[in-house]
């Protein structure tokens, strides 16, 4: 555990403004790893306005201190380059966050806290507002099959910060983190802030014998030679951004197995962020699984498990987030919580706890009733993602056939074929991109964007440099389908138009 001064807290509010107040400005540009490609003509940023000389300002000139210098220089990302091109006719698949409303009920709730008196407008406890973390400990108990009490939670600003103060607490200069990859790409920052090494562990693109379908698979043999007397942490994400894979219960048990030699010293941050968004149950998960069956219990004392109420409920702006685990992992994290926040936002947090209890009663919408709102969620969740496949079949990508793989999240890892860059090659200005010097999946999503106008992301920054270098990442675009499911119709429609020589599909 670090000692802290008010120097550092003072640092770490910096860095948490920088992580987490400055991407939820642009909103889709979240500050990756400088692993994509660069584009020959960088687009204009705000950062690059800095140095124009009518802007004074003093500061321009300071050094980065050293912490914030681990983040390298601000120079554009992937994010900042494909929002920067977008228009308002573009049909963005690639940001990560719904464009859906949030259901009613929570809407309702919202606006019962806001009217509840002026209380509920000020700070409330830093490390959770009591009711919502009474509705946490209800549940997690449910789930983990563990006692849950206020001792095991800490309400964060997102699971972001969530992620964050674990790694602040559980790492020391060069220990490592494993996490699996492709993966998140906030993980690399947050690493690093933290003093730690992150380690790639590459999953494998490979036909899975069970199903007959290539899928991204725990390698066994790769997780065992990644572990070494360093090995600190393992993130696990799942269901798993990018990928939408869902670790099945048997690479659980794998992962179990590996891991519990090491349990006084490797800590499991257990990241379950989309765990309501399980569109496609891994067939090899038993049918009475809770939701988020991504527990792996044997791990409990070991394990910090990492959550936030965004994507369950379309409210990623609401930023409430939490960390569940044993006692000595959370005293470090809710002694720290009050130097980073005083607390997260009492409002959200107050209409949280009130929406919780609903979400698990009767969900009407359209007259339809549904049993919960998470029969609601999966459903609609699956409406979308057909739709999003039908797209991206259309437009010749590879993706997953989830009548037999697993699938959660709301992200498709659709895969570059020979088939999808000979037609785009084929069409009108096509060839150009790709003798731009970029990669291919940089040349696709610059295409589609500009002249299908659809946006999605090149997979580069979910890649280390070393993978990008070998070319994975060229095979991969991240697609998203939580948008409306008339809108990924319309992006379907669009690249028919273009890419299908469906004429009937060009007519508006
Ligand atoms: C895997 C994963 N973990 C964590 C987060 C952050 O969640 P929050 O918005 O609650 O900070 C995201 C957001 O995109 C995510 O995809």
């Amino acid at each position: 555990m670090k000692t802290f001064t008010i120097v550092h807290a003072a640092l770490v509010q910096f860095i948490i403004i920088q992580l987490l107040v400055v991407p939820t400005l642009s909103l889709v540009s979240r500050t990756g790893p400088k692993t994509g490609p660069t584009p020959s003509k960088p687009p204009q940023t705000p950062t690059s306005t800095v140095s124009d000389s009518s802007v004074s300002d003093s500061s321009v000139s300071l050094p980065p201190s050293p912490i914030v210098s681990i983040l390298g220089p601000p120079t554009p990302t992937v994010w900042s380059h494909f929002a920067s091109l977008q228009t308002p006719q573009t049909i963005n698949l690639g940001q990560g966050y719904p464009s859906t409303s949030p259901p009613q009920f929570c809407l309702d709730s919202l606006q019962e806290t806001v009217k509840s008196g002026s209380r509920i407008h000020q700070y409330t406890k830093s490390d959770g507002h009591p009711p919502l973390v009474e509705q946490l400990c209800k549940r997690y108990s449910k789930h983990m099959g563990e006692e849950i009490t206020e001792e095991n939670v800490a309400v964060t600003v997102g699971a972001s910060q969530a992620l964050y103060l674990s790694l602040q607490t559980l790492i020391s200069p060069g220990d490592e983190v494993l996490i699996f990859e492709p993966y998140f790409d906030l993980y690399i920052n947050q690493i690093k802030l933290a003093g730690g090494i992150p380690v790639p562990v590459p999953l494998d693109y490979a036909v899975n014998p069970l199903s007959g379908q290539k899928e991204w698979l725990l390698n066994p043999t790769t997780l065992s030679n990644s572990i070494t007397p360093k090995t600190r942490c393992l993130i696990f994400n799942s269901p798993h951004n990018p990928t939408g894979k869902v670790f099945t219960t048997s690479e659980m048990s794998t992962i179990s197995s590996l891991l519990l030699p090491h349990s006084s010293r490797i800590t499991l941050l257990s990241d379950e962020v989309y765990k309501y968004i399980i569109h496609s149950p891994p067939p090899s998960s038993p049918p009475t699984s809770p939701p988020g069956h991504t527990m792996i219990s044997s791990l409990y004392p070991n394990t910090l498990t990492i959550s936030s109420s965004g994507k369950t409920f379309s409210a990623t702006g609401w930023q409430v987030g939490w960390i569940i685990g044993p006692k000595p992992l959370l005293k470090p994290i809710k002694q720290m919580l009050p130097y980073v926040q005083f607390c997260a936002c009492s409002i959200t947090q107050d209409a949280l706890a009130k929406a919780l209890p609903l979400s698990d009663s009767t969900y009407t919408l359209n007259g339809i009733v549904y049993k919960d709102y998470y029969e609601y969620l999966k459903l609609s969740y699956v409406k979308r993602r057909d739709a999003l496949i039908e797209a991206l079949e259309g437009a010749g990508f590879g993706v997953p056939d989830y009548e037999k793989v697993g699938g959660g999240g709301f992200f498709i890892f659709a895969e570059v074929t020979e088939d999808i860059i000979k037609r785009v090659k084929e069409s009108t200005n096509g060839k150009e991109y790709f003798e731009m010097g970029r990669t291919k999946d940089w040349a696709l999503c610059e295409y589609f964007i500009k002249e299908v106008g659809v946006g999605m992301i090149p997979s580069s920054p979910f890649f280390s440099e070393e993978r990008v270098k070998e070319g994975i990442s060229e095979k991969f675009v991240r697609v998203a389908f939580c948008g409306e499911v008339e809108d990924i119709e319309e992006a379907g429609r669009r690249i028919r138009c273009k890419e299908g020589g469906d004429v009937e599909a060009c007519e508006i």
